[in-house]
């Protein structure tokens, strides 16, 4: 049996003013998770104005990229651990 942990993700969400904040999440872990995985359990039972882009789900498409832990990453490729920061990707 495999044992339930629980993660907490950070991911940056934005106002109408502009100004980005992390706010934390915590959601239970059981056996491997993705961040693409992490999304879709906050969008769907902790707060539904988390929103993101995804299709493929294999690492082809390059949907969902997305600035994880500073890094440009593919979201359904990347291992979720704990106090993971989730960032929009954005080019300057
Ligand atoms: S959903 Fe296509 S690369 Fe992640």
């Amino acid at each position: 049996m495999t044992k339930t942990q629980t993660l907490e993700v950070r991911i940056r969400m934005y106002s109408d003013n502009g100004q980005g904040e992390f706010k934390a999440f915590s959601l239970p872990c059981e056996g491997e998770m993705n961040v693409l995985n992490a999304l879709e359990y906050v969008h769907a039972r902790l707060d539904p104005s988390v929103s993101y882009r995804s299709s493929c789900r294999r690492g082809v498409c390059g949907g969902c990229t997305m600035t994880i832990d500073g890094k440009i990453l593919l979201a359904c490729m990347t291992d979720l651990h704990d106090g993971i920061e989730i960032d929009p990707y954005t080019v300057e």
